[in-house]
């Protein structure tokens, strides 16, 4: 019989989810638009209305993957201002690289190689972050939302967008439902992972939630790393969260 699926170990977490990306990085933002019903441009118009950043501004988009949010923040700051992008997986970013040179943003963006719980920035050097569908793969959220709030400049806003695990036990149940039948046969539907293989993408974005915490939860561990005003947006009944908090 197959194995059961294991999630990575804490210390194992970061090699996991950066081969993981990686491999999907082709497929993954067709595959958005599929998994989140085409609910994917709505929640990025949320997400635009809680960062309102100024023309002119110097943004850290972390985790940028394939550059979503790098281009939305971009949009924001021209003329004049500018977008760093960094993430852990060379793939991902390298679709993205390619997305953006075909846009009006391309000479405000650049890419590059970062780990979010590193920053290599020096403090108070960022008029805003932002960071989409990511904080569930970091091995520490608090680790990450300290190195956040020190390279950002006093007054620059942090905007978290991110699947949250609702209260509702009923829409939790369905949620769950949904996640975790569907998903996993992504794996072996499009990725086509066997379930003898050690990295199982789709499978591991049906887990990663179980142990991320509630949004309450998450309200206040920005509030522990130092963030002000901190408040969140609950969208499509919960299962989605926009996080923002002000250094
Ligand atoms: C689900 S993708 C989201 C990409 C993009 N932000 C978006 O909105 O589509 C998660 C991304 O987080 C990146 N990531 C995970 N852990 C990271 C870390 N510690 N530092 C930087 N990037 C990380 C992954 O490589 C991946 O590209």
């Amino acid at each position: 019989m197959a194995p059961a699926y294991k999630p990575p170990a804490p210390e194992e977490k970061e090699a996991y989810v950066r081969q993981l990306f990686d491999q999907i990085a082709e497929n993954y933002d067709a595959m958005n638009q599929v998994m989140s019903a085409g609910q994917w441009s709505r929640w990025h118009k949320q997400f635009v209305a809680m960062t309102d950043f100024e023309p002119g501004g110097r943004i850290l988009d972390v985790a940028c993957g394939t550059g979503d949010l790098s281009m939305l923040d971009a949009a924001q700051v021209l003329p004049g201002g500018s977008v760093v992008g960094i993430d852990i997986s060379e793939g991902m970013m390298e679709v993205g690289r390619k997305r953006i040179a075909q846009t009006p943003y391309k000479d405000a963006i650049v890419l590059e190689w970062g780990n979010v719980m590193e920053l290599k920035y020096e403090e108070n050097s960022f008029d805003g972050a932002t960071m989409g569908w990511a904080m569930r793969n970091v091995s520490s959220i608090p680790q990450t939302l300290s190195e956040i709030y020190r390279v950002l400049k006093p007054g620059a806003r942090f905007v978290c967008l991110e699947a949250a695990k609702p209260y509702s036990k009923f829409v939790r149940f369905g949620f769950f439902l949904y996640w975790k039948t569907l998903l996993p046969l992504i794996d072996w539907m499009v990725v086509k992972t066997g379930r003898q293989a050690k990295v199982r993408p789709y499978t591991y974005l049906s887990r990663s939630l179980d142990s991320y915490p509630f949004p309450n939860e998450l309200e206040q561990m920005f509030r522990d790393a130092g963030f002000k005003q901190v408040e969140y947006k609950p969208l499509m009944l919960g299962t989605v969260a926009i996080h923002v908090g002000t250094k």
